[in-house]
Parts: structure tokens; C-alpha cells; sequence
């Protein structure tokens, strides 16, 4: 199983030091999500924060853009050191062009659904992503509660990536805490995202991340 800590819920007063500390504990990898005040309610982030992340961080930096137009803005982030990009199914007309703008670039490419969003409209894109996210939130905001409806789609969707594409990986993004964590290994999921419970929690980050794992608070 795989950690992307959200820097979401990190203290951005001292961001690269909260990145080396998840870095050091065993992260996979760096979620930084995007956020537009269009696509979702919420402002979060932009390009210039990857910028400052990529020299002091070997890992990779997945962007999860949550914004009306993604298109716009791949070229910008992977300038950037953007090493791989989930955008939504959500609104989007033509997610083949913009999953096959990502691998132009040379980056990753994973598609993220939304708790209403049902399964079935991975299907034919599945063969062209490196990724799966599934949202177990909706998105838009940190610490919110884990919406226990998603259990049977990541088990959905798990089966479909079995007999499609198994290296793809099954990411899942929202209310990952201990428990929710095991829940979503246990129902296939293979990479969590994680905010509040590594950054905003009593713990330092390493012990946090290791609560994870062992999927107990
Ligand atoms: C929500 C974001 C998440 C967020 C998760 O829209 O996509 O990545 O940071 O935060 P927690 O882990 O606090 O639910
Ligand atoms: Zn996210």
C-alpha cells in the first residue's frame, strides 16, 4: 500500500520541511491539489507551489487539478515539476484529449471520479490511464467525513482494473483516517491519500503516517 500525504492540510508557513518530514517517514509520493473556486467552492493552490516543492523533494508530485479547465494549465504545472496529473471525469467533454495531452508531456495520467459518479464511465478510458481516483469525499475541502457508499465502488472498480489494465493503480482521496484506510485496502484500493489524519493530526508526521499503515488510530 502506498501514501500520497496532501499537502492540503500541511502548515504552509513551513511547507518543505512538512514535505522532507513525509518524505523521510516513507511517502510514495506528494498530492498537491488545485483547486478554482469553479470547479469546487474552495481556492487552494497554484502552479508556483510545485515550482517551490520540486527542488526539495525527490519524490514524485502528483497534481490532482479540481478546475473547470485542465487543459489550460497542464503545460504550466509540468514546467513546474509536476510529475503526474488526475483530472476529473466530471465535466469534462473530452477526457480522452486531455488524457492524451498528459502523456504528450510525458506525464502520468489518472482519472478521478466523484462519490455520485458511477464505475461503469471508467471503462473505456481505463487502457489510457496509469491511475484511478476515486474520491471518497466530495471534493473541494479537507477534513471531511468519509462517505461509506464508495466502499462497494472501489471494490468495482478494483475488478474492472483486474481484468483491464492490473498495473493501473487505485488511488482513493477524502476522510482517510486508520480506519478508513484499512476499509479501502480491504475493498482494493492500493494508493491512499491522506491530509488532516499525517498533517493536522496531535502525532508528528512519521507516527501518523505509521497509523496508517497499520490501519489502527
Ligand atoms: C479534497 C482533496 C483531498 C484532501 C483530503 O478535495 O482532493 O486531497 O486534501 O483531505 P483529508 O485527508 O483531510 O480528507
Ligand atoms: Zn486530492
Amino acid at each position: 500500500m502506498k501514501l500520497a500525504p496532501s499537502i492540503l492540510a500541511a502548515d504552509f508557513a513551513r511547507l518543505g520541511e512538512q514535505v522532507a518530514e513525509a518524505e523521510r517517514a516513507g511517502a510514495d509520493r506528494i498530492h498537491v491539489d488545485i483547486m478554482d473556486g469553479h470547479f469546487v467552492p474552495n481556492l487552494s493552490m497554484g502552479a508556483p507551489i510545485v515550482a517551490s516543492l520540486r527542488p526539495v523533494t525527490r519524490l514524485p508530485l502528483e497534481t490532482h487539478l479540481m478546475i473547470s479547465n485542465p487543459d489550460l494549465f497542464l503545460q504550466e504545472f509540468a514546467d513546474a515539476g509536476s510529475d503526474s496529473f488526475l483530472v476529473h471525469w466530471e465535466g469534462n467533454f473530452n477526457l480522452h484529449r486531455t488524457v492524451q495531452n498528459i502523456k504528450s508531456i510525458g506525464k502520468r495520467a489518472g482519472v478521478a471520479i466523484n462519490p455520485a459518479t458511477p464505475a461503469d464511465v471508467l471503462e473505456e478510458i481505463l487502457p489510457d490511464v496509469d491511475q484511478i481516483l476515486v474520491m471518497t469525499v466530495n471534493p473541494g475541502f479537507g477534513h471531511q467525513h468519509f462517505i461509506q457508499s464508495t466502499l462497494a465502488k472501489i471494490r468495482r472498480v478494483r475488478q474492472m482494473i483486474d481484468r483491464v489494465k492490473p498495473e493501473c493503480d487505485l488511488e482513493v482521496d477524502g476522510g482517510i483516517d486508520p480506519e478508513t484506510a484499512r476499509l479501502c485496502v480491504e475493498a482494493g484500493a492500493n494508493v491512499l491519500v491522506a491530509g488532516s489524519a499525517i498533517f493536522s493530526s496531535n502525532q508528528s508526521v512519521n507516527e501518523a503516517m505509521t497509523r496508517l499503515r497499520a490501519g489502527r488510530n
